[in-house]
Protein backbone atom coordinates (compact mmCIF):
# COMPACT_ATOMS: atom_id res chain seq x y z
CA UNK A 1 0.00 0.00 0.00
CA UNK A 2 1.21 3.44 -0.62
CA UNK A 3 0.82 6.38 1.58
CA UNK A 4 -0.45 9.04 -1.10
CA UNK A 5 -1.85 11.67 1.28
CA UNK A 6 -3.79 11.73 4.47
CA UNK A 7 -7.23 11.75 5.55
CA UNK A 8 -8.46 15.30 6.88
CA UNK A 9 -8.76 13.31 9.98
CA UNK A 10 -4.81 12.21 10.10
CA UNK A 11 -3.92 15.59 9.21
CA UNK A 12 -6.06 17.05 12.42
CA UNK A 13 -4.27 14.24 14.54
CA UNK A 14 -0.89 15.02 13.40
CA UNK A 15 -1.59 18.66 14.17
CA UNK A 16 -2.55 18.42 17.50
CA UNK A 17 0.16 15.88 18.59
CA UNK A 18 2.84 18.60 16.90
CA UNK A 19 1.18 21.16 18.63
CA UNK A 20 0.07 19.46 22.37
CA UNK A 21 2.44 16.27 22.83
CA UNK A 22 -0.28 14.83 25.08
CA UNK A 23 1.09 12.51 27.20
CA UNK A 24 -0.71 9.55 25.97
CA UNK A 25 -2.90 10.24 22.72
CA UNK A 26 -5.22 7.25 22.68
CA UNK A 27 -7.17 6.88 18.63
CA UNK A 28 -10.41 5.01 19.40
CA UNK A 29 -13.27 4.20 17.31
CA UNK A 30 -14.41 2.21 14.52
CA UNK A 31 -12.87 -0.82 12.62
CA UNK A 32 -10.86 0.88 9.19
CA UNK A 33 -11.17 4.24 10.23
CA UNK A 34 -7.17 4.98 9.91
CA UNK A 35 -6.19 4.85 13.13
CA UNK A 36 -2.81 2.38 12.78
CA UNK A 37 -1.75 4.51 9.74
CA UNK A 38 -1.35 7.69 11.43
CA UNK A 39 -0.22 6.29 14.76
CA UNK A 40 2.88 4.72 13.27
CA UNK A 41 3.63 8.13 11.32
CA UNK A 42 3.41 10.06 14.88
CA UNK A 43 5.67 6.59 16.14
CA UNK A 44 8.19 7.18 13.37
CA UNK A 45 7.97 11.06 13.78
CA UNK A 46 9.15 10.05 17.43
CA UNK A 47 11.50 7.92 17.24
CA UNK A 48 13.11 10.58 14.78
CA UNK A 49 13.31 12.96 17.34
CA UNK A 50 15.94 10.26 19.02
CA UNK A 51 17.63 9.76 16.01
CA UNK A 52 20.92 7.65 16.42
CA UNK A 53 20.64 7.66 20.19
CA UNK A 54 20.39 3.90 20.81
CA UNK A 55 17.47 4.30 23.38
CA UNK A 56 14.27 1.87 23.46
CA UNK A 57 10.85 2.04 22.27
CA UNK A 58 8.31 -0.68 23.14
CA UNK A 59 5.57 -1.29 20.77
CA UNK A 60 2.58 -3.67 22.48
CA UNK A 61 -0.23 -5.65 21.10
CA UNK A 62 -2.48 -8.41 21.64
CA UNK A 63 -0.10 -11.06 20.47
CA UNK A 64 3.42 -10.20 18.59
CA UNK A 65 2.13 -11.73 15.77
CA UNK A 66 -0.94 -9.58 15.63
CA UNK A 67 1.96 -6.29 16.25
CA UNK A 68 3.53 -7.09 13.10
CA UNK A 69 0.25 -8.16 11.06
CA UNK A 70 -1.33 -4.76 11.97
CA UNK A 71 1.45 -2.40 12.90
CA UNK A 72 5.03 -3.79 11.52
CA UNK A 73 4.33 -5.03 7.76
CA UNK A 74 1.81 -1.72 7.40
CA UNK A 75 4.79 0.54 8.61
CA UNK A 76 7.04 -1.21 5.87
CA UNK A 77 5.20 -1.19 3.42
CA UNK A 78 4.02 2.12 3.75
CA UNK A 79 7.47 3.52 4.89
CA UNK A 80 9.65 1.59 3.57
CA UNK A 81 11.43 0.64 6.85
CA UNK A 82 12.95 -2.45 7.85
CA UNK A 83 11.09 -3.79 10.63
CA UNK A 84 12.17 -7.90 10.34
CA UNK A 85 12.35 -8.93 14.51
CA UNK A 86 15.60 -10.61 15.53
CA UNK A 87 14.84 -13.38 18.23
CA UNK A 88 14.37 -11.10 21.09
CA UNK A 89 11.10 -9.20 18.71
CA UNK A 90 13.12 -6.55 18.54
CA UNK A 91 14.41 -4.51 15.26
CA UNK A 92 16.72 -1.33 14.28
CA UNK A 93 14.94 2.05 13.79
CA UNK A 94 16.63 5.05 13.10
CA UNK A 95 19.37 4.20 15.05
CA UNK A 96 17.27 2.56 18.15
CA UNK A 97 15.90 -0.34 19.58
CA UNK A 98 12.16 -1.50 19.36
CA UNK A 99 11.16 -4.32 21.26
CA UNK A 100 7.61 -5.88 20.74
CA UNK A 101 5.00 -7.34 23.10
CA UNK A 102 1.78 -9.63 23.19
CA UNK A 103 0.55 -8.44 26.21
CA UNK A 104 -2.69 -10.49 25.86
CA UNK A 105 -1.82 -12.93 29.59
CA UNK A 106 -1.78 -11.84 33.10
CA UNK A 107 1.98 -12.84 32.93
CA UNK A 108 2.92 -11.29 29.84
CA UNK A 109 4.27 -8.22 31.42
CA UNK A 110 7.08 -10.55 32.58
CA UNK A 111 9.30 -10.19 29.41
CA UNK A 112 8.97 -6.24 29.91
CA UNK A 113 10.76 -5.53 33.04
CA UNK A 114 14.08 -3.78 33.46
CA UNK A 115 14.01 -1.57 30.50
CA UNK A 116 13.56 2.39 29.77
CA UNK A 117 11.42 2.99 26.93
CA UNK A 118 11.37 6.57 25.29
CA UNK A 119 8.14 5.84 23.64
CA UNK A 120 5.37 3.23 23.64
CA UNK A 121 2.89 2.33 21.22
CA UNK A 122 -0.16 0.25 22.13
CA UNK A 123 -1.82 -1.47 19.03
CA UNK A 124 -5.38 -2.52 20.29
CA UNK A 125 -4.65 -1.33 24.16
CA UNK A 126 -8.23 -3.03 25.00
CA UNK A 127 -7.18 -6.40 24.49
CA UNK A 128 -4.15 -6.42 26.64
CA UNK A 129 -4.33 -7.28 30.00
CA UNK A 130 -3.86 -4.13 32.88
CA UNK A 131 -0.61 -6.12 33.97
CA UNK A 132 0.75 -5.07 30.85
CA UNK A 133 -0.90 -2.03 30.42
CA UNK A 134 0.72 -0.95 33.97
CA UNK A 135 4.29 -2.40 33.44
CA UNK A 136 4.32 -0.45 30.02
CA UNK A 137 4.00 2.50 31.85
CA UNK A 138 6.36 1.60 34.22
CA UNK A 139 8.69 0.89 31.64
CA UNK A 140 7.99 4.64 29.97
CA UNK A 141 10.40 6.74 31.84
CA UNK A 142 12.77 7.93 29.39
CA UNK A 143 13.05 11.68 29.03
CA UNK A 144 10.67 13.40 26.36
CA UNK A 145 8.67 10.02 26.05
CA UNK A 146 5.28 9.91 24.06
CA UNK A 147 2.68 7.04 24.93
CA UNK A 148 0.11 6.66 21.54
CA UNK A 149 -2.40 4.02 21.62
CA UNK A 150 -5.14 2.72 19.50
CA UNK A 151 -8.41 0.38 20.25
CA UNK A 152 -11.69 -0.63 19.08
CA UNK A 153 -14.39 -0.35 21.22
CA UNK A 154 -14.88 -2.50 24.10
CA UNK A 155 -17.38 -2.85 26.63
CA UNK A 156 -18.41 0.48 28.61
CA UNK A 157 -16.51 -0.07 31.75
CA UNK A 158 -13.59 -1.38 30.32
CA UNK A 159 -10.49 0.21 32.17
CA UNK A 160 -9.02 1.96 29.32
CA UNK A 161 -12.41 3.71 28.87
CA UNK A 162 -13.11 4.57 32.27
CA UNK A 163 -9.71 5.35 33.22
CA UNK A 164 -8.00 7.04 30.14
CA UNK A 165 -10.50 7.83 27.48
CA UNK A 166 -13.21 9.09 30.16
CA UNK A 167 -10.00 11.43 31.43
CA UNK A 168 -9.18 13.47 27.81
CA UNK A 169 -8.23 16.50 28.69
CA UNK A 170 -6.65 16.02 32.05
CA UNK A 171 -3.93 18.08 32.43
CA UNK A 172 -0.57 17.57 34.33
CA UNK A 173 0.72 19.85 37.45
CA UNK A 174 3.18 20.88 34.42
CA UNK A 175 0.16 22.27 31.64
CA UNK A 176 0.98 19.19 29.75
CA UNK A 177 -1.90 17.51 28.85
CA UNK A 178 -1.79 13.48 30.46
CA UNK A 179 -4.34 12.06 28.08
CA UNK A 180 -6.36 13.43 24.74
CA UNK A 181 -8.83 10.85 23.04
CA UNK A 182 -9.52 11.26 19.46
CA UNK A 183 -12.99 9.52 18.41
CA UNK A 184 -12.84 8.09 14.92
CA UNK A 185 -15.54 7.01 12.50
CA UNK A 186 -15.76 5.14 9.16
CA UNK A 187 -16.41 7.81 7.19
CA UNK A 188 -13.14 9.26 8.49
CA UNK A 189 -11.13 7.11 6.14
CA UNK A 190 -11.65 8.42 2.64
CA UNK A 191 -9.14 5.91 1.14
CA UNK A 192 -12.00 2.72 1.47
CA UNK A 193 -13.68 1.67 -1.72
CA UNK A 194 -17.69 2.68 -0.72
CA UNK A 195 -18.24 -0.86 -2.31
CA UNK A 196 -15.87 -2.04 0.54
CA UNK A 197 -17.43 0.31 3.32
CA UNK A 198 -20.62 -1.04 2.07
CA UNK A 199 -19.84 -4.83 2.60
CA UNK A 200 -18.42 -4.09 5.65
CA UNK A 201 -21.58 -2.50 6.92
CA UNK A 202 -24.40 -5.73 5.26
CA UNK A 203 -21.74 -8.81 6.79
CA UNK A 204 -21.22 -7.16 10.29
CA UNK A 205 -23.99 -8.85 12.42
CA UNK A 206 -26.08 -6.00 14.05
CA UNK A 207 -26.21 -5.61 17.71
CA UNK A 208 -23.28 -5.53 19.79
CA UNK A 209 -20.57 -6.35 17.04
CA UNK A 210 -22.00 -3.60 14.66
CA UNK A 211 -22.26 -0.79 17.38
CA UNK A 212 -18.30 -1.38 18.49
CA UNK A 213 -17.11 -1.72 14.95
CA UNK A 214 -18.99 -0.03 12.50
CA UNK A 215 -20.60 2.71 14.46
CA UNK A 216 -17.50 2.51 17.13
CA UNK A 217 -19.26 3.31 19.78
CA UNK A 218 -18.27 1.27 23.81
CA UNK A 219 -21.65 -0.65 24.16
CA UNK A 220 -22.76 -3.21 26.15
CA UNK A 221 -23.58 -6.45 25.10
CA UNK A 222 -27.29 -6.40 26.13
CA UNK A 223 -30.98 -7.58 25.72
CA UNK A 224 -31.65 -10.48 22.96
CA UNK A 225 -27.89 -12.04 21.32
CA UNK A 226 -29.33 -12.80 17.74
CA UNK A 227 -31.08 -9.31 17.49
CA UNK A 228 -30.30 -10.63 13.44
CA UNK A 229 -33.07 -13.46 13.60
CA UNK A 230 -36.60 -12.73 12.21
CA UNK A 231 -38.51 -15.71 11.64
CA UNK A 232 -40.18 -14.62 8.19
CA UNK A 233 -35.76 -14.68 6.88
CA UNK A 234 -34.44 -17.47 8.74
CA UNK A 235 -37.20 -20.27 8.67
CA UNK A 236 -38.27 -21.91 5.85
CA UNK A 237 -40.78 -24.95 5.08
CA UNK A 238 -39.17 -28.98 5.06
CA UNK A 239 -37.96 -29.82 2.03
CA UNK A 240 -36.35 -32.92 0.39
CA UNK A 241 -32.81 -32.60 0.91
CA UNK A 242 -30.94 -33.15 -2.23
CA UNK A 243 -28.26 -35.63 -2.35
CA UNK A 244 -24.75 -34.75 -2.40
CA UNK A 245 -25.66 -32.28 0.09
CA UNK A 246 -23.11 -32.77 2.94
CA UNK A 247 -24.83 -33.38 6.07
CA UNK A 248 -23.59 -32.81 10.13
CA UNK A 249 -24.33 -33.25 13.01
CA UNK A 250 -23.78 -31.63 16.41
CA UNK A 251 -24.76 -32.95 20.12
CA UNK A 252 -24.89 -30.90 22.92
CA UNK A 253 -25.40 -33.24 25.97
CA UNK A 254 -27.33 -33.52 28.91
CA UNK A 255 -29.49 -35.41 31.65
CA UNK A 256 -31.72 -33.52 34.00
CA UNK A 257 -31.74 -30.70 30.54
CA UNK A 258 -32.16 -32.07 27.44
CA UNK A 259 -29.77 -34.00 25.35
CA UNK A 260 -29.75 -32.43 22.16
CA UNK A 261 -28.81 -33.41 18.71
CA UNK A 262 -29.31 -30.76 15.76
CA UNK A 263 -28.51 -31.80 11.91
CA UNK A 264 -27.46 -29.72 9.33
CA UNK A 265 -27.10 -29.37 5.74
CA UNK A 266 -24.88 -27.25 2.98
CA UNK A 267 -26.14 -26.68 -0.04
CA UNK A 268 -23.82 -25.81 -3.11
CA UNK A 269 -23.46 -22.34 -1.40
CA UNK A 270 -22.21 -23.40 1.54
CA UNK A 271 -25.80 -22.11 3.13
CA UNK A 272 -26.59 -23.94 6.29
CA UNK A 273 -30.01 -25.79 6.86
CA UNK A 274 -30.64 -26.77 10.14
CA UNK A 275 -33.20 -29.82 9.22
CA UNK A 276 -34.06 -31.59 12.17
CA UNK A 277 -33.90 -31.62 15.95
CA UNK A 278 -33.58 -34.16 19.38
CA UNK A 279 -34.82 -32.92 22.37
CA UNK A 280 -34.81 -34.97 25.02
CA UNK A 281 -34.43 -34.87 28.58
CA UNK A 282 -33.50 -37.76 31.01
CA UNK A 283 -33.25 -40.26 28.74
CA UNK A 284 -29.77 -42.81 29.13
CA UNK A 285 -27.32 -42.09 26.95
CA UNK A 286 -27.82 -45.58 24.99
CA UNK A 287 -31.45 -44.33 23.86
CA UNK A 288 -30.06 -41.08 22.63
CA UNK A 289 -27.68 -42.91 21.03
CA UNK A 290 -30.16 -45.71 18.91
CA UNK A 291 -32.77 -42.11 18.39
CA UNK A 292 -29.20 -40.76 16.74
CA UNK A 293 -27.77 -43.65 14.75
CA UNK A 294 -31.07 -43.97 12.55
CA UNK A 295 -31.32 -40.48 11.32
CA UNK A 296 -28.18 -42.14 9.18
CA UNK A 297 -24.61 -41.30 8.03
CA UNK A 298 -23.52 -38.01 8.53
CA UNK A 299 -19.72 -36.27 7.32
CA UNK A 300 -19.24 -35.50 11.17
CA UNK A 301 -20.76 -35.19 14.28
CA UNK A 302 -19.66 -32.75 17.32
CA UNK A 303 -20.49 -32.61 21.03
CA UNK A 304 -19.41 -31.14 23.49
CA UNK A 305 -15.82 -31.68 25.42
CA UNK A 306 -17.16 -34.80 27.51
CA UNK A 307 -14.47 -37.02 26.83
CA UNK A 308 -16.31 -40.00 29.27
CA UNK A 309 -20.07 -39.37 26.99
CA UNK A 310 -17.65 -38.99 24.09
CA UNK A 311 -16.50 -42.46 24.49
CA UNK A 312 -19.84 -43.97 25.46
CA UNK A 313 -22.05 -42.84 22.73
CA UNK A 314 -18.27 -43.86 20.59
CA UNK A 315 -19.16 -47.53 21.78
CA UNK A 316 -22.81 -47.24 20.89
CA UNK A 317 -21.67 -46.56 17.34
CA UNK A 318 -22.11 -42.78 17.27
CA UNK A 319 -18.53 -40.90 16.23
CA UNK A 320 -17.83 -37.70 17.43
CA UNK A 321 -15.48 -34.78 17.46
CA UNK A 322 -15.05 -32.44 20.21
CA UNK A 323 -16.42 -29.26 19.55
CA UNK A 324 -14.69 -25.99 19.31
CA UNK A 325 -16.34 -23.87 22.52
CA UNK A 326 -14.86 -20.67 22.56
CA UNK A 327 -18.16 -19.23 23.54
CA UNK A 328 -17.86 -15.32 21.87
CA UNK A 329 -16.55 -16.69 19.09
CA UNK A 330 -19.15 -19.20 18.63
CA UNK A 331 -21.86 -17.48 18.59
CA UNK A 332 -19.81 -14.44 16.69
CA UNK A 333 -19.90 -16.98 13.92
CA UNK A 334 -23.45 -17.68 14.06
CA UNK A 335 -24.85 -13.99 13.79
CA UNK A 336 -22.75 -13.66 11.17
CA UNK A 337 -24.61 -16.62 9.53
CA UNK A 338 -28.05 -15.40 10.19
CA UNK A 339 -27.19 -12.12 8.85
CA UNK A 340 -28.83 -10.76 5.45
CA UNK A 341 -25.90 -11.42 2.72
CA UNK A 342 -25.97 -8.31 -0.53
CA UNK A 343 -27.62 -11.28 -2.36
CA UNK A 344 -30.83 -10.78 -0.07
CA UNK A 345 -30.37 -13.86 2.10
CA UNK A 346 -28.79 -15.34 5.08
CA UNK A 347 -26.16 -18.08 5.22
CA UNK A 348 -28.21 -20.17 7.73
CA UNK A 349 -31.95 -21.31 7.42
CA UNK A 350 -33.90 -23.27 9.96
CA UNK A 351 -36.95 -26.03 9.11
CA UNK A 352 -39.74 -24.81 10.84
CA UNK A 353 -40.29 -27.86 12.54
CA UNK A 354 -37.39 -27.42 14.92
CA UNK A 355 -39.14 -25.72 17.31
CA UNK A 356 -36.75 -25.81 20.02
CA UNK A 357 -34.61 -24.68 18.19
CA UNK A 358 -36.43 -21.66 17.46
CA UNK A 359 -37.94 -20.65 21.00
CA UNK A 360 -34.58 -20.83 22.15
CA UNK A 361 -32.95 -18.89 19.84
CA UNK A 362 -35.31 -16.48 19.82
CA UNK A 363 -34.93 -16.14 23.28
CA UNK A 364 -31.26 -16.27 24.11
CA UNK A 365 -30.21 -12.75 25.89
CA UNK A 366 -26.72 -11.41 27.62
CA UNK A 367 -26.20 -11.75 30.75
CA UNK A 368 -26.49 -7.71 31.53
CA UNK A 369 -24.16 -5.96 34.91
CA UNK A 370 -21.10 -8.06 33.98
CA UNK A 371 -18.13 -6.34 32.02
CA UNK A 372 -17.24 -9.07 30.23
CA UNK A 373 -19.89 -10.29 27.38
CA UNK A 374 -21.64 -13.57 28.31
CA UNK A 375 -24.83 -15.27 27.59
CA UNK A 376 -27.45 -16.30 30.02
CA UNK A 377 -26.89 -19.97 30.75
CA UNK A 378 -30.32 -21.32 30.53
CA UNK A 379 -32.79 -22.87 27.70
CA UNK A 380 -29.34 -22.83 25.68
CA UNK A 381 -28.72 -26.05 24.57
CA UNK A 382 -29.89 -26.03 21.39
CA UNK A 383 -28.07 -22.79 20.59
CA UNK A 384 -24.73 -24.52 21.94
CA UNK A 385 -24.42 -27.38 19.35
CA UNK A 386 -25.66 -24.49 16.65
CA UNK A 387 -22.66 -23.02 18.00
CA UNK A 388 -20.91 -26.26 17.40
CA UNK A 389 -21.92 -27.05 14.01
CA UNK A 390 -21.06 -23.55 12.77
CA UNK A 391 -17.51 -23.20 14.38
CA UNK A 392 -16.86 -26.96 12.63
CA UNK A 393 -17.74 -25.06 9.24
CA UNK A 394 -15.64 -22.28 10.01
CA UNK A 395 -12.59 -23.91 11.65
CA UNK A 396 -12.84 -27.41 10.00
CA UNK A 397 -10.55 -29.49 12.48
CA UNK A 398 -8.36 -32.60 11.11
CA UNK A 399 -10.44 -34.46 8.70
CA UNK A 400 -11.76 -36.89 10.34
CA UNK A 401 -14.21 -40.29 9.87
CA UNK A 402 -17.05 -39.69 11.28
CA UNK A 403 -20.05 -42.08 10.55
CA UNK A 404 -23.03 -43.98 12.05
CA UNK A 405 -22.19 -47.82 12.19
CA UNK A 406 -25.62 -49.18 11.37
N1 LIG B 1 -3.34 7.89 4.52
C1 LIG B 1 -3.72 6.76 3.93
N2 LIG B 1 -3.40 6.53 2.62
C2 LIG B 1 -3.83 5.43 2.01
N3 LIG B 1 -4.56 4.46 2.58
C3 LIG B 1 -4.89 4.61 3.89
C4 LIG B 1 -4.50 5.76 4.62
N4 LIG B 1 -4.97 5.63 5.88
C5 LIG B 1 -5.62 4.45 5.93
N5 LIG B 1 -5.59 3.85 4.73
C6 LIG B 1 -6.22 2.55 4.38
O1 LIG B 1 -7.24 2.25 5.30
C7 LIG B 1 -6.99 0.99 5.94
C8 LIG B 1 -7.38 1.09 7.38
O2 LIG B 1 -6.52 1.98 8.03
P1 LIG B 1 -5.96 1.61 9.48
O3 LIG B 1 -5.37 0.26 9.47
O4 LIG B 1 -5.12 2.74 9.94
O5 LIG B 1 -7.34 1.59 10.27
P2 LIG B 1 -7.61 1.28 11.79
O6 LIG B 1 -8.50 2.37 12.27
O7 LIG B 1 -6.35 1.04 12.53
O8 LIG B 1 -8.45 -0.05 11.65
P3 LIG B 1 -8.65 -1.27 12.73
O9 LIG B 1 -9.43 -0.69 13.86
O10 LIG B 1 -9.45 -2.23 11.93
O11 LIG B 1 -7.28 -1.73 13.10
C9 LIG B 1 -5.52 0.71 5.71
O12 LIG B 1 -5.26 -0.67 5.62
C10 LIG B 1 -5.27 1.38 4.39
O13 LIG B 1 -5.64 0.49 3.36
MG1 LIG C 1 -5.63 -0.69 13.56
Amino acid sequence: MNIGALSRKQREVIHYWNAEKPLILINEGAVRSGKTVVNNLIFLRHVLGFAGQGVDFIVTGHTVPAVVRNVLQPMEDMFGVDTKLNTYNQFQLLGNRVTCFGGDKADSYKTMTGMTSYGWYGNEVSLQHENTIQEAFNRTSGDNFSILWDTNPDYPDHPIKQNHIDHSGERLDSGRERVHAIHWDLEDNPFLAPEYVENLKRSTPIGMWYDRAIKGLWCAAEGIVFEGYHAGVHLVEPFEIPTGWQRFAAIDLGFDNPFVCLWGTTDPDGRLYIYSEHYEAGWLLGRHADAIKQRGTMQWTVRDHDAQEGAELEERGVYTIPAQKDVLLGIQKVASRLTIQPDGKPRLFIFNTCTNLIRELARYRWRSGRTKEEPIKQDDHTVDALRYMVMELEYPQVPMISYVRM
